[in-house]
């Protein structure tokens, strides 16, 4: 049974006059240790999903339909006291401001000790001593300086270890990280996801992490899910979706990663934008901005299907070679 399995679901949030469909029929599952990279521009709904995950939206603020089963259990179905109890202890997030997750009054090492006596039976000092073994975990030098700093002493980068200790000291089994490098340097950047690619190899969580940038998915992931305009356009290994995309959008994506030596006039970007949920097109999403639309793609929707094994797309025309 895989550890996550999300089966056709939608969000619909209820706006002051109508309704906006934010994700439409997602499916996709992650297995235990597994690292699963959604990727999309802009808008296309990766954070709605990640949010989605993690049972954030209540009934007064969104719709939700189909299901997403924890171990076999719906957390769509689940009250709001399961659903707490759920997040508290299965999930972790990580988003991409690390400030997000810290209180900015309190030091790093009460609020390390405060997460993990909420999870574990133990003394104060075994709980100060494992807060103080996963800070040295995470690549954090001086553990003992850190544990007695407010978060405003950190850097950036530091701040991110810090969180991704806390969602680690309370023994997460599934890890959503939302963009979870994108406000550090590229140095800083890289070393965090670094970090994350050893931490799930030893201790076997499972990761699914939001980023707009197919590169950084490429480097982290065992599969890749493409996302497009609220749907699942393209779900692969991650080999087979750098070097052999199915989908239009994918092979745009692809292109528009830079290279080496190439400079910003050089960079190729997807012509057009993203549709809005206040209108999206009633054929295939992405038609306004695919070479390879056919007449037919403006009028029906394409469903995600399994082209072969482990591999899914939403497109009419697969096989169909192009430009981007
Ligand atoms: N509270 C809301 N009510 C209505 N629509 C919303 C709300 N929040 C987000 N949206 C819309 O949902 C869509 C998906 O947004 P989301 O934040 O998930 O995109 P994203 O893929 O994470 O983009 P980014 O890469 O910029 O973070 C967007 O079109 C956005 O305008
Ligand atoms: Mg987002």
């Amino acid at each position: 049974m895989a550890l996550l399995e999300v089966k056709q679901h939608s969000l619909f949030f209820h706006g002051d006059e109508r309704t906006f469909n934010i994700l439409d029929r997602v499916s996709f599952h992650v297995e235990k240790g597994e690292i699963l990279g959604i990727v999309g521009e802009s808008g296309c709904g990766k954070s709605m999903l990640a949010g989605s995950i993690m049972g954030l939206y209540p009934a007064n603020v969104a719709r939700k339909e189909g299901s997403i089963l924890y171990e076999g259990k719906d957390l769509l179905a689940m009250s709001a006291k399961q659903r707490e109890r759920y997040r508290g202890e299965h999930v972790s997030m990580i988003f991409q401001n690390p400030n997000t997750s810290l209180n900015p009054v309190i030091t790093i090492g009460k609020q390390m000790i405060d997460i993990i006596s909420e999870h574990k039976r133990m003394s104060k000092k075994d709980a100060k001593n494992l807060a103080i073994k996963w800070l040295g975990e995470v690549g954090l030098a001086q553990a003992e300086d850190i544990f007695a700093s407010y978060p405003h002493q950190l850097s950036g980068g530091m701040k991110q270890r810090v969180v991704i200790a806390m969602a680690l000291s309370c023994d997460a089994e599934l890890i959503v990280a939302d963009e979870p490098t994108t406000a550090l340097d590229v140095t800083t950047q890289f070393q965090i996801l670094r970090l994350i690619k050893r931490l799930q190899k030893e201790y076997r969580v499972s990761i699914v992490i939001v980023t707009h940038n197919i590169g950084v998915a490429g480097y982290l992931c065992d599969r890749i899910m493409v996302m497009y305009a609220g749907q699942v356009i393209e779900v692969g290994p991650t080999e087979q979706i750098l070097r052999n995309p199915v989908h239009s959008y994918t092979k745009g994506l692809l292109k528009c990663l830079p290279g080496q030596g190439k400079n910003i006039d050089e960079l190729y970007t997807i012509p057009g934008t993203v549709p809005s949920p206040l209108d999206f097109p009633s054929g295939c999403r992405y038609s306004s901005r695919c070479q390879l639309a056919q007449p037919h793609c403006k009028e029906h929707a394409p469903q995600l299907e399994q082209l072969v094994v482990g591999i899914y797309t939403a497109c009419f025309y697969p096989e169909k070679e192009c430009e981007a």
